[in-house]
């Protein structure tokens, strides 16, 4: 290693986190160990077995579907306009402040709007959506076309929560609703965890560029990894060599233009496990733990 590479290096520790905030996963009660139902990402907020979050506490705020993935995804009545996994969310129409108009001098990539793979975790981490407003409610015939592109309150009211109090207030992740206990918060006893990192808003300026392409020169001699696959298709790092995409292999998403990375290119909203099945995952969503800038270095030759 040379000495740039080892001032490099030391950036690309320093430049550890992804986002503007502190590195480090968050405290929580969840065990982040076999199932998204044992994460954060369980909006039911009640650990599928033994221990976690009581989610109670909860329920005047959102609807409890007593289902983890209907959050997200529903088998029936989809989003059927956009290429998305079994979509259930409402995607509202948003313009969003991108990295490139920071206007870095380094940047040589075009950045565009996020991409469909970045769309789908914004449409609760952008806090203008509530984590429950989705098309399809549990049960026949709870469906509602218009909640594709827009959040109906008088919809969402219909459900009743079985386990606690109907949902007075469909929080998204903004402030005054969720934040209103999730901020500033101490993880002491049954206090709130303080997310305000996870609502990350609709200015992107502050975190790595999304929806930016990756270099179709690299390899050997350039600043860039190789990343495996055709151009046109879903191209990813092989972390392991077996030679099919896995949950912690890093990946770049084309979805017309170019590949680019996008949230999902760094994060898998699922979780992947640390050492194989039944360890606990690798925090903060991450497919690739950032120890050593491991992550970064997946991307960039540095
Ligand atoms: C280039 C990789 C990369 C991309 C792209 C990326 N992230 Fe991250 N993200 C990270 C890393 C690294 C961390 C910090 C993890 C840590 O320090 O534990 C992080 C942390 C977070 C956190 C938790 C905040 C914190 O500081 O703990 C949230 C929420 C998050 N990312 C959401 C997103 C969303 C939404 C997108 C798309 C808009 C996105 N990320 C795109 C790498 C990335
Ligand atoms: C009335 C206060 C209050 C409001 C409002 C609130 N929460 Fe909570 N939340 C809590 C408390 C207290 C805990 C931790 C206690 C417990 O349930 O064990 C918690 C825990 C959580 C957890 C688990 C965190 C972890 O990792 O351990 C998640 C996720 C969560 N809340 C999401 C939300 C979302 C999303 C909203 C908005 C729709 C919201 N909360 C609104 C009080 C609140
Ligand atoms: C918090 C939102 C969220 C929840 C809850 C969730 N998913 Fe997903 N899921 C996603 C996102 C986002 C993607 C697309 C990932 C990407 O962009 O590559 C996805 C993709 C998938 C895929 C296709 C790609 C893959 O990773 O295999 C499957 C299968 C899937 N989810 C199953 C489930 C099941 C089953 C559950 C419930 C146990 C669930 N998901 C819960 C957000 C979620
Ligand atoms: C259904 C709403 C929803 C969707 C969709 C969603 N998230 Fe989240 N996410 C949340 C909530 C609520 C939290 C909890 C905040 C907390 O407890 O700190 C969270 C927490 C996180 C964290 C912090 C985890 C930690 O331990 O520090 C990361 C990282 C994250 N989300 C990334 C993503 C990414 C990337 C996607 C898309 C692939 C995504 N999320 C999609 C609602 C969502
Ligand atoms: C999935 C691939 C990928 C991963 C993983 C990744 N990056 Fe990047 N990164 C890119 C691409 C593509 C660009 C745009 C390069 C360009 O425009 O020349 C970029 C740009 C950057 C830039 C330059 C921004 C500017 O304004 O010039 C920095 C700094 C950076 N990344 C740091 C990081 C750090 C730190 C990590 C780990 C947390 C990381 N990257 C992870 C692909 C990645």
């Amino acid at each position: 290693m040379n000495i740039l590479k080892i001032i490099s290096a030391a950036a690309l520790l320093f430049l550890g986190s992804g986002h503007a905030y502190a590195a480090g996963d968050l405290p929580t009660k969840f065990s982040n160990r076999d199932s998204i139902s044992n994460t954060r990402h369980n909006m039911t907020q009640r650990q599928e077995s033994g221990g976690g979050p009581s989610g109670s506490i909860m329920d005047p705020y959102r609807n409890d579907y007593e289902d983890v993935c209907i959050y997200c995804h529903t088998p029936n009545d989809v989003v059927a306009s956009v290429g998305l996994p079994l979509w259930n969310r409402t995607m509202k129409a948003t313009t969003y402040t991108t990295y490139s108009q920071l206007g870095t001098a380094s940047l040589t990539q075009p950045v565009s709007q996020p991409g469909l793979n970045s769309l789908l975790c914004l449409s609760c981490h952008d806090g203008q959506t509530a984590v429950d407003s989705i098309i399809s409610m549990p049960g026949s015939g709870r469906y509602q076309v218009s909640q594709e592109t827009s959040q109906d309150n008088a919809f969402l009211d219909t459900w009743n929560n079985t386990r606690g109090p109907d949902a007075t207030v469909h929080g998204g992740l903004k402030m005054g609703e969720c934040l209103v206990c999730h901020s500033p918060g101490t993880f002491v006893g049954a206090s709130a965890p303080d997310f305000r990192v996870a609502m990350i808003g609709t200015d992107l300026r502050n975190d790595h560029p999304v929806g930016v392409a990756f270099p179709q020169v690299n390899g050997p001699g350039t600043n860039f990894n190789t990343p495996w696959g055709v151009e046109g298709t879903t191209r990813y790092f092989d972390s392991n060599g077996n030679g099919t995409m896995d949950s912690g292999d890093v990946r770049l998403y084309d979805t017309g233009g170019s590949a680019k990375v996008e949230c999902g290119s760094c994060h898998d909203p699922h979780g992947v496990p640390s050492a194989g099945p039944g360890s606990t995952f690798k925090p903060t969503f991450l497919r690739v733990s950032n120890t050593g800038s491991a992550l970064c270095l997946t991307c960039h030759i540095k």
